[in-house]
């Protein structure tokens, strides 16, 4: 008997143990310098994108993945922004004899093997110890841009050295003084990047109550915002984006394209008259996009907003388009929706953290091989040819009689 009751204290020390360790991995409330990002190394298998979220949801520590998953306030905008590409249809053609179509296409006058490159996104750190270097690795590996936030996790260097050569584009958040942004855009041509993707979607920063709920303060530092601007480390996002210049207006696209020679993306348009808005103030490209539903929540998906915007853009400069893509069914109508390449952001910083670089290009591989049943089932044989696919909105979106 007593042997028992020994045998069940020992199980139970053990039990608790083992609970605590996984409670303080899981908990945001870990103090931030026992913040521990995935390490993992190894290509990963992806039987459908989608898994990835749950997937990385148990090794990124919470507080980091409430901030990477959450969109803004009830998320309606983040959920939408997916759901969306369930309201229009393609209308396959068949008999036309497309075999192993062709996936590449150019943008900025970059070739880049899929028309999908990777979105700006802050802190790669919090999903893996490699950080922006990882995801330059499997971005450049995969064929593809790299777009680089000003709240990366590495420094521009790192990014620039990891990426070995691959095209990388500098996303400015612009600083208030403006000595700052002419170091910082001067560093970046310095070192090679190709664009300047002026993001102007973010004033404020959106209402992310997850990150409320979890007090989120960055656990590293953002290497690349001058610590006279804000000390990054410990702080919430909020706060760093308050430090940045807020009042945007088209003076600001004006005055950065008259201090650099690098084509200029305006990231975070959502309504056609500010695409030509910016085009008229010099813009290079317009990013459509809605922040993957981080910022205005009560938006529309950002797709909504696509085709009234490539109609008003009509061809005079590139547009790229993000915001839930997820699979080849999405990029093939946002291209057939006038996009000219998507970009991702949630689902390369999953495979970040589930497998190192090989787990980015194991995201980029995945979609490369969607795209490509889509479009043989769809009858496309290269990325112009889906401009030719017909996309039929679904009878509830307009009145039946009408089709
Ligand atoms: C972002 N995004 C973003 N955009 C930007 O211009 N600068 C930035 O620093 C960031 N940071 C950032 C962090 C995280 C964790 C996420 C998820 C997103 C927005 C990003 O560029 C892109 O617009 C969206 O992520 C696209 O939506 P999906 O693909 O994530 O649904
Ligand atoms: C975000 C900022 C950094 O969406 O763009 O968190």
């Amino acid at each position: 008997m007593k042997r028992l009751i020994f045998v069940l204290c020992v199980l139970l020390v053990v039990f608790v143990v083992i609970w605590l360790v996984a409670y303080m991995h899981k908990s945001p409330m870990v103090p931030n310098n026992e913040y521990q990002a995935s390490n993992r190394d190894a290509q990963i298998a992806i039987y459908d994108i989608d898994d990835l979220e749950l997937e990385a949801s148990e090794i990124i520590p919470q507080g980091g993945f409430d901030y990477i998953r959450g969109g803004a306030e009830t998320e309606q905008t983040m959920m939408r922004n997916t759901s969306a590409f369930d309201d229009v249809d393609i209308v396959p053609r068949v008999l036309t004899g497309v075999v192993e179509p062709n996936i590449s296409t150019s943008i900025l006058g970059i070739d880049i093997s899929l028309p999908v490159i990777a979105a700006p996104a802050a802190a790669h750190g919090l999903a893996h110890v490699s950080a922006e270097a990882g995801t330059a690795h499997g971005v450049a590996a995969s064929g593809t841009i790299m777009s680089v936030s000003t709240y990366a996790s590495s420094t521009l260097e790192e990014i620039a050295r990891a990426g070995r050569g691959a095209p990388q584009w500098f996303q400015l958040y612009l600083s208030k003084d403006e000595n700052i942004n002419r170091a910082i855009i001067k560093k970046a041509e310095d070192l090679g990047y190709k664009a300047i993707i002026l993001t102007v979607d973010a004033p404020v920063g959106g209402n992310r109550v997850a990150d409320l709920r979890n007090d989120f303060k960055f656990p590293l530092e953002l290497p690349n915002v001058p610590k006279k601007s804000i000390k990054t480390k410990g702080q919430g996002i909020s706060k760093i984006f308050a430090a940045s210049k807020n009042d945007l207006s088209p003076y600001d696209i004006m005055w950065v394209k008259s201090i650099t020679k690098l084509p200029i993306v305006v990231k975070g348009i959502q309504h056609p008259d500010d695409a030509e808005t910016a085009i008229l103030a010099g813009a290079d490209a317009v990013w459509v996009s809605n922040h993957g539903g981080r910022q205005l929540d009560g938006a529309p998906a950002s797709f909504e907003m696509l085709p009234v915007i490539a109609e008003r853009v009509n061809k005079r400069v590139p547009i790229i388009f993000d915001s839930g893509v997820r699979r080849g069914q999405h990029i093939f109508k946002a291209i057939a929706s006038g996009a000219d390449v998507v970009a991702i952001g949630r689902p390369v910083i999953y495979g970040l953290a589930l497998g190192g670089w090989r787990g980015v290009v194991d995201v980029f591989d995945w979609l490369k091989k969607d795209l490509r049943r889509v479009m043989t089932l769809a009858g496309a044989q290269n990325i112009d040819d889906i401009k030719n696919i017909e996309l039929r909105p679904k009878c509830m979106m307009v009145r039946c009689d009408k089709i």
